[in-house]
């Protein structure tokens, strides 16, 4: 019987690729999009859709029982940059979701959950380069400690329960569909679409801060081989280290003026510098790379080029 699956936050960036895979995957009424709003029209639009609240566990629980659902997918958060600004909207949110799922994944009435985790759950004291799957996290953004926080609850219900909770430290997530949702690494989306709209682009990082990023179709590629892999596969219950890129403002600057010689950036670092700051650099994926085979497919220049392929189609439509 095919898994019965609801994605909450599925307007979101990632969600709203997440949902077409796993509608191509499972089939289009197996895969029960949800979100708070419903401002993504066409996705709102391709399948079964609910509006729901991550913080109400009710109404996720009448969900789940309605649709017969046995998966979820737990993409909506405050991220790094917004919850700076709204410091306890981002723990409750970021918080219940969470408990919310587990709680119902604990009856029984949830087989199988994905919640994604970031590399903001590092910080300062974290060893920059190549930074390993268990070492220091003293993460110093709110975000950070609700998903180091989030981490360690995922891990107590596995270990306490039999949760069977799988987690992905995404990196910087780059994509063309849906824009980002507050992030540190939104610059990274900003500067294509910028590129094409005007030639020009004002970076809110400064032009030699290295972070790991990756571009969606690995993200989705991997969270997707995550959930499939064999419960015994499975070393890591908190969440896995992920890496696929590493690349500062000035390296994703030459990779467009490559394509487009009149480009141009300036530099403005913001408030996100002192996050960027605080984040490694280069993460060691090596444990995701033997439990799950994980690998990716896009570096730098092959991204580059498919953002403003299909940038240049979506502005001229
Ligand atoms: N995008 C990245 O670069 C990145 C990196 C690391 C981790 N992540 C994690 O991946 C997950 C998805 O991130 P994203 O980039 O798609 O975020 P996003 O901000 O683009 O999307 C989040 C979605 O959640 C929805 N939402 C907000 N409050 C809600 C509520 N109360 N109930 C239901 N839905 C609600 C929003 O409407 C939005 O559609 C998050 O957990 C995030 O922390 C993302």
């Amino acid at each position: 019987m095919s898994s019965k699956i609801l994605v909450i936050g599925a307007c979101g960036q990632i969600g709203t690729e997440l949902t077409t895979k796993l509608r191509e995957l499972h089939g289009t009424d197996n895969v029960i999009a949800s979100d708070i709003n419903t401002r993504n029209l066409e996705l709102v639009n391709a399948g079964p859709f609910e509006i729901l609240d991550a913080k109400n566990f009710n109404a996720i629980k009448d969900c789940c029982v309605n649709h017969e659902i046995d998966t979820i997918y737990l993409m909506a958060a405050l991220l790094s940059a917004t919850g700076e600004k709204y410091p306890m909207e981002a723990w409750d949110l970021n918080m219940n979701s969470l408990f919310h799922v587990l709680n119902l994944a604990k009856t029984g009435q949830i087989k199988k959950v994905f919640w994604p985790s970031s590399i903001a759950v590092f910080g300062p004291t974290t060893p920059r380069e190549n930074t390993p799957q268990h070492t220091i996290c003293e993460p110093t953004t709110v975000y950070g400690i609700t998903k180091q926080v989030g981490e360690r609850w995922c891990e107590y219900y596995h270990e306490k329960y039999g949760v069977d909770v799988r987690s992905i430290r995404y990196p910087g997530i780059i994509s063309h569909k849906a824009m980002p949702g507050g992030g540190t690494t939104d610059y990274a989306v900003e500067i294509y679409h910028e590129a094409i709209k005007e030639g020009k682009y004002e970076c809110f990082l400064s032009e030699d801060t290295s972070l790991p990023m990756m571009f969606m179709d690995d993200a989705i590629k991997a969270t997707t081989d995550l959930m499939a892999a064999p419960s015994e596969s499975i070393s890591i219950r908190s969440s896995y280290n992920l890496s696929a890129i590493s690349f500062t403002p000035k390296d994703i600057f030459e990779s467009i003026k490559a394509e487009m010689p009149e480009f141009t950036i300036t530099y403005q670092p913001d408030f996100r510098q002192a996050i960027a700051d605080s984040w490694p650099s280069s993460i060691d994926d090596s444990v995701a790379r033997k439990d799950w085979n994980w690998s990716h497919d896009f570096d730098l220049d092959t991204m580059t080029k498919e953002m403003l392929s299909q940038l240049k189609k979506k502005y001229t439509a």
